[in-house]
């Protein structure tokens, strides 16, 4: 039977994370993604790309071929991705290939009524009989530099509605090292892995290591989310993300997501990356 793997996602942070270690370790695979011919440039000749879109069900037969295991990660920031990733799911079981490593998050569980769709997606995998193994990885240590660098850099800033509540950002990197790991080798099939970085660190903490990294004093205002909410629309942001990002962070305000595991260091062999030394990379 074929070992080749679709990685889904392949172009994003995660992604371009999970294709190098996969290279690294000769895996047979290719990348999906909406832009094939941008991606093909990105990533060079010796990678495999198929045109993919999770909403248009007529690139999913040809993305599949040869294909036995998939890894699955979902677009950011959509309150539909629920309903975005179902077509797929059912078109994999159809085709029986039920070997999928999931993408959902941290605490994905404790979020209330708000943002539902990775448990969504989880309980789908089990309930259809999918081979599954689920990654729910941390805060991304790259937020910083992927969502705030202006912030940073230009305002003297990290603005979040996170309160007082700690995390264990985690290296995309480390993810990357995990979910390569789980699709090239065995004894992952129906495990959940919470992954997180090495130590629990509060916003402040990160205004700390930002400071130090950047030679520049960043603050960590701790704003109210009515406080964040109006900044968000003065800046022009849609009127969404300020909820959806509220309900994010209230994990870490709320202190649902303030402990650490071992399990990169268990399934990699590697010690997960410290935030100060991403900071470090992206930053300095
Ligand atoms: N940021 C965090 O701290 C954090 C923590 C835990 C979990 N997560 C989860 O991680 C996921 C996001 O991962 P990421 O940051 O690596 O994402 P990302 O950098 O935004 O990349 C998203 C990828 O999805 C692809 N994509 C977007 N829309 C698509 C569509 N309609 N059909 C097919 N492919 C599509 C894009 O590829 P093309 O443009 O090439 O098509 C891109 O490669 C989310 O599910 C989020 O909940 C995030």
């Amino acid at each position: 039977m074929s070992e080749k793997i679709l990685i889904t996602g392949a172009t994003g942070t995660i992604g371009k994370a999970v294709v190098k270690h996969l290279k690294a370790k000769n895996a047979s695979f290719l990348i999906a993604s909406r832009n094939p011919e941008e991606a093909a440039e990105k990533f060079g000749s010796d990678i495999n790309v198929v045109k993919f879109e999770f909403e248009d069900i007529s690139t999913f037969e040809n993305a599949v071929d040869g294909v036995s295991k998939v890894f699955l990660l979902g677009p950011p920031l959509r309150y539909d991705l629920a309903d975005v990733l179902m077509p797929f799911l059912d078109f994999l079981k159809a085709k029986n290939i039920l070997e999928v490593v999931y993408i959902s998050a941290l605490g994905a569980e404790k979020m209330g009524d708000t943002l539902t769709f990775h448990t969504i997606i989880e309980e789908k995998l089990k309930a259809d009989g999918f081979d599954y193994t689920i990654l729910k990885p941390s805060f991304f240590s790259q937020n910083f530099k992927n969502y705030e660098w202006e912030n940073i850099t230009q305002r003297g800033i990290t603005y979040v509605t996170a309160g007082e509540g700690k995390v264990g950002f985690i290296d995309v990197d480390d993810i990357g090292l995990v979910a390569s790991t789980v699709l090239t080798s065995t004894g992952h099939s129906k495990k959940i892995y919470e992954l997180t970085g090495p130590e629990l660190l509060s916003y402040q903490d990160a205004a700390t290591l930002l400071s130090e990294v950047t030679g520049k004093q960043i603050v960590y205002p701790n704003p109210s989310i009515e406080e964040y909410t109006k900044a968000l629309k003065a800046a022009g942001a849609p009127d969404f993300i300020a909820p959806y990002m509220t309900s994010v962070y209230s994990l870490i305000s709320d202190h649902k997501v303030n402990f650490l595991t071992n399990n990169v260091e268990t399934i990699t062999g590697k010690k997960p990356s410290l935030l100060r030394d991403v900071l470090i990379a992206d930053f300095k």
